[in-house]
């Protein structure tokens, strides 16, 4: 017997598929803009270890003199960037999405033990619902990165008129690296991100597509520990069976 459990909702795969192009786009263009004044590196003290970005890695990707080009694509995606990333929110909110997203109080305890789970050195992994406390923390941490993208975008895109950004960012600079550091580490969840998917496998990829994951009752939703306690404030996601 096969049970077919409802995952994601129309509305957060749409957001979700719309976001992947956007951020590429956000990113492809942020670079060409940064060529014109690549000022950040990894150094200690006089020493510098990693400039960011090399000149190979401009010329592989044909980067350099295209700053205007930049600036049209980050300043026309920007919004939506920030449009499809409210409704994601809003839609989060008020659909009660978010009980399954937001960490809880159990939620770092337990990303400890997720790792540990993933490195095979923990034979169970704690309870979840959809999300695992370590998924829990990585996309609320990704949301709070898009906000914080678009404070840092505006404080160094018109930091006249959104002087209070530049100011919550410590001034111009600040707000500059903040802006690249973010991007850096969008960079970084998405490696790490597709890596979990391809390991999770095809039937966890398709449900983020088709909204269904068909499970085997033994893999439901994971093997866990059992829930000893009904978790009253995080209802289970609709689940129906078939023959
Ligand atoms: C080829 C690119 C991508 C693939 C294949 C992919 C795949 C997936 C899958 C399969 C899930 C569901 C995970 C699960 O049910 O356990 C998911 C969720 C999620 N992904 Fe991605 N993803 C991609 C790109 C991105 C990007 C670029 C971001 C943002 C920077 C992102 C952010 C998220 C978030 C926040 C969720 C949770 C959505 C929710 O339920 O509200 N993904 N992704």
């Amino acid at each position: 017997m096969k049970t077919v459990l409802k995952k994601h909702p129309l509305a957060i795969r749409w957001f979700h598929w719309v976001n992947f192009p956007i951020l590429a786009i956000m990113i492809w263009s942020g670079i060409l803009i940064y060529w014109a004044y690549a000022k950040y590196a990894i150094s200690f003290g006089n020493l510098e270890i990693y400039h960011f970005f090399p000149r190979s890695f401009y010329t592989a990707l044909n980067i350099p003199h295209r700053l205007a080009e930049g600036m049209s694509f980050h300043f026309a995606f920007m919004w939506l960037f920030f449009g499809n990333g409210l409704l994601y929110v809003l839609y989060t909110i008020f659909s009660g999405e978010w009980r399954y997203l937001l960490p809880n109080k159990h939620s770092f305890k337990e990303a400890w033990q997720v790792l540990l789970h993933d490195l095979h050195i923990r034979k169970y992994a704690p309870p979840q619902l959809k999300y695992n406390a370590a998924q829990r923390i990585a996309y609320t941490a990704i949301i709070v990165m898009g906000l914080g993208s678009i404070i840092t975008g505006l404080a160094i895109y018109k930091s006249a008129e959104f002087g209070w950004c530049t100011w919550l960012c410590g001034g111009y600079a600040s707000a500059r690296l903040i802006h690249f550091i973010l991007t850096i580490g969008y960079c970084l969840f998405f490696v790490i991100h597709i890596v979990q998917v391809v390991i999770t496998g095809w039937n966890n990829f398709q449900a983020m597509v088709t909204g269904i994951e068909i499970v085997k009752p033994a893999k439901l939703p994971v093997q866990t520990e059992p829930i000893l306690e009904p978790l009253p404030e995080t209802p289970q996601p609709a689940i129906h069976e078939e023959a």
